[in-house]
Order: C-alpha cells, then sequence, then structure tokens
C-alpha cells in the first residue's frame, strides 16, 4: 500500500516537473532584458546602438512601451503589419526573443532631445 502511494507520488512530482516546462517554453516565463540586448544587436545595424536610430527613415526604439514593441513585433511576424524589412527579421524569431528584445528597448533610458538624427 505504502509502496503504491510512493509510485503515485513521484509520478505526481514528475508530471509537476512537465508542466513548469512546458509553461516556460510556451513563453509565460518573464522576458529577458539582458539577453534582448544580445540579441538586439542584429538590430542595430539600422535601429541604432541602443535602439536611437541615425536613419531618419527608421524608428527610434529606446525608450519605447514593452507593449507598444511587443504588439508591433508579433504584428510584423504575423505579417498584419506589413514592412519587407521588419517581416523577413522577425520571422525566425521566437515569441521568446521577441519579447526579451522588446524588453531590452523599453528598457533603454531616454532624455528628450537626444535623438543623434535630430539636426
Ligand atoms: C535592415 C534594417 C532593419 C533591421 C536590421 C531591423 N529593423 Fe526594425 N524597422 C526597420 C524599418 C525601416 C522600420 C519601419 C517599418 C515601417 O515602415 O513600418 C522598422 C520598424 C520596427 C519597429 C516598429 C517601430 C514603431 O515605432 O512602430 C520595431 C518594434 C522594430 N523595427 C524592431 C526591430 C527589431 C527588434 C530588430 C532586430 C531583431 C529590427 N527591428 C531590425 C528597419 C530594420
Amino acid at each position: 500500500m505504502r509502496r503504491k502511494f510512493a509510485v503515485f507520488a513521484a509520478i505526481l512530482v514528475v508530471l509537476g516537473i512537465i508542466v513548469v516546462f512546458a509553461a516556460a517554453s510556451a513563453g509565460v516565463a518573464p522576458p529577458d532584458p539582458a539577453a534582448g540586448k544580445v540579441e538586439s544587436v542584429m538590430c542595430a545595424t539600422c535601429h541604432g546602438a541602443d535602439g536611437m536610430s541615425a536613419a531618419t527613415d527608421v524608428p527610434n526604439l529606446a525608450g519605447q512601451h514593452y507593449e507598444y514593441l511587443i504588439e508591433q513585433l508579433i504584428a510584423f511576424k504575423e505579417g498584419t503589419r506589413r514592412s519587407g524589412v521588419m517581416n523577413e527579421m522577425v520571422r525566425p524569431m521566437s515569441l521568446a526573443q521577441l519579447r526579451n528584445v522588446a524588453a531590452y528597448y523599453s528598457t533603454v533610458p531616454v532624455t528628450v532631445g537626444t535623438s543623434n538624427a535630430r539636426q
């Protein structure tokens, strides 16, 4: 009887671990700005270092709201917002990666008037 209970308890523990891993891989884990900073290296070519764009036809991302950024990135990925460049950029990226870069750019401190594209 006791042995059956031990087996039952062990099964419950294993199921619990599976649920936790499934939740993490489903993007439930909080976004990681530090990982996003690493991933943003490929974005810097156009959006500038720290998301301050030098090109006047590329938007600044630094200090933008997280909710706005992740909404745009998902829209680019799903194709509901069209931009030849951005659709291609985010297509191979996972939701977790998009959340990380959105978290990174949203945490870059900005001061009004610091855009390096301003003349
Ligand atoms: C080759 C240049 C290029 C690269 C590389 C690039 N972007 Fe963009 N991005 C653009 C342009 C151009 C736009 C404006 C798109 C439009 O006109 O709708 C844009 C728009 C955006 C927007 C919407 C901003 C807004 O104000 O609505 C976000 C968010 C964004 N990019 C994030 C990223 C991220 C994150 C990466 C890296 C994974 C990245 N971009 C890489 C050129 C680029």
